[in-house]
């Protein structure tokens, strides 16, 4: 049974990107239709059925723009699954799962998601972007953490529960 699913992502250094490019892959294994797209050029949600939401983690925050695309799409994405995670922890902490930030609460609860999924994240000083990513990503922080096992799991599950929509032809 195919649903049409978004997954929309916001990322800084390219983390996040892939594992949502994962979920993608892992949604169409199991029959869906899926668009892996970056938050920040998704227009309109109308056609979509099921959306996930992933963004990386900075200083306790969601990426702006991932933000942004959860209050303009309040309403709808009321109305439909919607699912959030986010891609943070990295080195001796890799698997502590970190908190829905302040900003998003409000519009996670107004939309009815089920509780954040946290992924490890990368901070590798080859895709490190910017002074303090670089000096992080020389200390004892970096590498990547992300777990895909994990990460394909988590969207097995979304996979199983994707309802299709009720087609009247
Ligand atoms: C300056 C800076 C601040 C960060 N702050 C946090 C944080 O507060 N919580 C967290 O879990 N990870 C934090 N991280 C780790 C990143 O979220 C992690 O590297 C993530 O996988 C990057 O995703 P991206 O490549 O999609 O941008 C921080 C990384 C940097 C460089």
């Amino acid at each position: 049974m195919s649903g049409q699913v978004l997954v929309a992502y916001a990322t800084k250094m390219g983390a996040t990107a892939e594992i949502a490019e994962a979920i993608g892959d892992e949604l169409r294994e199991h029959g869906h239709q899926v668009d892996v797209r970056n938050v920040a050029d998704v227009g309109s949600i109308a056609e979509y059925d099921a959306v996930i939401v992933g963004s990386a983690i900075y200083i306790r925050r969601w990426r702006p723009e991932a933000v942004r695309f959860l209050r303009k799409h309040v309403d709808e994405l009321g109305d439909r699954q919607v699912w959030l995670f986010h891609s943070g922890p990295v080195g001796p902490d890799k698997d502590q799962e970190q908190e829905l930030p302040m900003n998003v609460r409000r519009p996670a609860r107004l939309i009815g998601t089920p509780p954040v999924m946290t992924f490890a994240g990368r901070l590798d000083p080859q895709t490190a972007k910017g002074f303090l990513a670089r000096r992080l990503a020389r200390g004892d922080l970096a590498g990547d953490s992300r777990d895909w096992k994990l990460i394909k799991h988590w969207a097995a599950g979304i996979a199983g529960a994707i309802s299709s929509p009720a087609r009247s032809e």
